[in-house]
């Protein structure tokens, strides 16, 4: 099984790539980083990637960002930037994924814990993950028209973001790195679709 992971270099992207990597053909990609590269806050560059990596039989995304303020220093730009890079960055995947994706692939997208738990600062994200969510809910049987399943991770804090980001979660409890890469393991090789997988 061939797998495009975009955001394979990440925190939880290369714990993912970590696991994955002895059982499937994977592509890495990246921003800057990875086996191939590209910014999926744009919607030419989603599509050159899938040209040039052909078909795939699994799509998965660790990968989309959100600012983090206080909500009255909150502006319209904000929240376009959150949209652009993990509300559009991924539903454009998937979009453009239906194109790749061979009968009987998936997609595995991610939002988190802020789309129901919230933290200070987290208004945008909290936003954007219920979008993405949203989005897998209301596209699911759709895509399953097209023989493609849709998925999200939904993690909270992961442990290897613990240090960097705990004080932004007061009283969370950060999630084992092993069950996060459990969420993806499952949307992958299950036949479960339109199901927000939460990892808390
Ligand atoms: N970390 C957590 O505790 C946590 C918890 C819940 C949900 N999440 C969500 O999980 C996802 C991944 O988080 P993370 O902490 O693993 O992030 P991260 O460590 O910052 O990694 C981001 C990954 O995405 C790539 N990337 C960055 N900008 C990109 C762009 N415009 N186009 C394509 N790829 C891009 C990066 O590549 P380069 O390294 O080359 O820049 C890197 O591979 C995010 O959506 C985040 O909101 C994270």
């Amino acid at each position: 099984m061939k797998i495009l992971l975009i955001g394979g270099t990440g925190t939880i992207g290369s714990v993912v790539a970590n696991r994955l990597k002895d059982d499937y053909e994977l592509v890495i990609v990246g921003h800057s980083s990875g086996q191939l590269q590209t910014d999926i806050t744009d919607p030419n560059a989603i599509e050159s990637l899938f040209k040039n990596v052909g078909n795939v039989d699994a799509v998965v995304v660790t990968s989309g960002s959100a600012p983090m303020k206080p909500i009255d220093e909150l502006t319209n730009d904000d929240f376009l930037e959150g949209i652009k890079s993990k509300m559009m960055g991924q539903i454009n995947v998937a979009l453009t994924a239906l194109d790749y994706l061979n009968e009987g692939g998936s997609i595995t997208l991610t939002t988190g814990i802020l789309s129901h738990d919230p933290i200070p600062q987290g208004s945008v994200l909290s936003t954007i993950n219920n979008a993405v969510n949203g989005f897998v809910i209301g596209s699911y049987g759709e895509f399953l028209q097209h023989g493609i399943r849709i998925n999200a991770v939904s993690p909270a804090l992961v442990e290897d973001s613990a240090e960097a980001l705990g004080e932004y979660f007061p009283g969370h409890t950060p999630a084992k790195m092993e069950h996060v890469v459990n969420g993806y393991e499952k949307s992958l090789g299950t036949y479960i679709t339109g199901q927000i997988i939460d990892i808390d």
